[in-house]
């Protein structure tokens, strides 16, 4: 069985079709990399903004046809928007064509359906066990970020934050036990993956009995070997001064921190129940910058929540110009069902249009600026992928870095690299 996964979202959504396609490959299947060859196309959605879903059901209403040409083919749909309230029940009505449904707690169920002779839109949603699915396919996970290697560290979130639809559709927050964290760090560095990325929603609030985030983070960049260690996303509320000091304290941590604002107005942020105020958040950056050499801090930056004014949104403009992301994400609010915020008033699309371009254009000056303070230092970069004549790679502190195909380099080996040019965010260089 050929089967392709189409993978929407965050870069939890991305682990987990890897683990999903650990699942498929032990059943036998064949990772396909082109959908039209597939005889099983998994699609892994997420539902964080109308966006997201609705290139989901455009892709998955797209392959209707083929369904009806051949009956063999199948379609499973999975991940995050599934589990949301009446969607099962939209699907048998939209899209009865689809042959499998699974809640994202269910993944393991998938083999069971795919075997199942009648199985026309077979749902099988686990709400009420939230957060809770763990494999713990350290081996039987079909990883494809080599170098990188993703580590789950938690599932779900408790936040609430006011606009997600994340804690509904993911459950309240389950910290994985630190050994067995730890032994698959062990396990990828063995394997010969040189860089690990700690997910979570909070991964501040980690917590598992009296084990915390901070002692996680130390011991995990204690693992021996040179290897690089990323984590991901550090929520304001809960990031603070004792992370810094263990990030400082280990070669192996990397020096860039992804730290997301959402706003600069503590109006706003109050509505959004972000429980930090912009001169909290600007005083983590401070001392992120004073504590840590070489630090680069990246967001998320979202434009248009309910109520927002002009002056919430120039205020959002300063904590960005003061805060000199490297590189800032930049979302348009979008409201989700179910979710606080989405009873408030819209601003209206036009006003959201005109911010998230003002903000783009305002962040994208600062990402340019930040890349040319970088040309004629030299840097270690971390080699992840290559197209064509060229090595892709990053920094310790997260730039992009390109240079051409020399001296018997591969994927995976730390080379330093003098930068030469920079263009918007990315640098060019040549190893030495
Ligand atoms: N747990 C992370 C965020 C995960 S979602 C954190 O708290 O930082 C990634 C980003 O999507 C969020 O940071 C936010 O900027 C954006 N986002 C979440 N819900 C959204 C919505 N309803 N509309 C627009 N953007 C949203
Ligand atoms: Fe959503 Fe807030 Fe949880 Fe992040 S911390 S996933 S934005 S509720
Ligand atoms: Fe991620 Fe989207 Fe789900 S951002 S957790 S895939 S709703």
């Amino acid at each position: 069985m050929l089967y392709h996964i189409v993978t929407y979202g965050c870069q939890m959504n991305v682990h987990e079709s890897e683990k999903i396609a650990g699942i498929l490959k032990k059943e036998g299947g064949e990772l396909c990399p082109d959908i039209e060859k597939a005889d099983l196309v998994v699609f892994n959605t997420c539902c964080i903004r109308d966006t997201a879903e609705k290139r989901a059901l455009g892709n998955i209403g797209a392959l209707k046809k083929r369904k009806r040409e051949n009956k063999d083919f199948m379609i499973a749909v999975l991940g995050c928007m599934t589990q949301q309230e009446g969607f099962a029940e939209m699907m048998r009505e939209k899209f009865p064509f689809v042959d499998i449904i699974l809640g994202t707690n269910n993944l393991h169920l998938l083999p069971y359906y795919i075997k199942l002779k009648d199985k026309k839109n077979s749902v099988d949603i686990d709400r009420a066990n939230g957060g809770t699915y763990d494999v713990n396919l350290t081996s039987d996970t079909f990883r494809t970020s080599f170098p990188n290697a993703w580590v789950n560290i938690m599932y779900g979130c408790d936040n609430f934050c006011s606009y997600c639809i994340v804690p509904y559709v993911r459950g309240r927050e389950v910290s994985r036990p630190p050994k067995d964290v730890l032994n698959e760090i062990k396990f990828l560095l063995d394997e010969g993956y040189k860089e690990i990325t700690l997910l979570g929603q909070n991964v501040n609030s980690y917590r598992y009995e009296d084990y915390d985030f901070k002692r996680l983070l130390a011991e995990a960049g204690n693992s021996g070997k040179k290897f690089r260690l990323r984590f991901m996303t550090s929520n304001p509320k809960d990031f603070d001064k004792d992370v810094i000091d263990v990030i400082k304290s280990s070669d192996n941590i990397c020096k860039h921190i992804h730290l997301p604002a959402q706003s600069g107005s503590d109006g706003i942020l109050r509505l959004m129940n972000r429980k930090y105020t912009a001169a909290r958040y600007l005083d983590l950056v401070l001392a992120v910058r004073e504590n840590i050499e070489d630090a680069l801090i990246s967001s998320d930056i979202m434009v248009g929540f309910p109520t927002e004014t002009e002056e919430d949104f120039s205020q959002t403009l300063d904590l960005v110009k003061k805060s000199r992301f490297s590189q800032a994400f930049t979302f348009v609010y979008s409201p989700r069902s179910g979710t606080v915020s989405a009873k408030m008033e819209d601003v209206g699309a036009e006003v959201k249009k005109r911010r998230i371009t003002e903000l783009i254009r305002v962040q994208n000056k600062i990402t340019k600026e930040i890349s040319e303070g970088f040309k004629g230092l030299t840097r270690e970069v971390l080699i992840e992928s290559a197209e064509g004549d060229n090595f892709f790679g990053r920094t310790d502190n997260g730039r992009v870095v390109t240079f051409e195909k020399s001296n018997g380099f591969k994927i995976g080996d730390f080379v330093n690299v003098k930068i030469t040019a920079s263009k918007s965010s990315s640098l060019t260089g040549t190893p030495l």
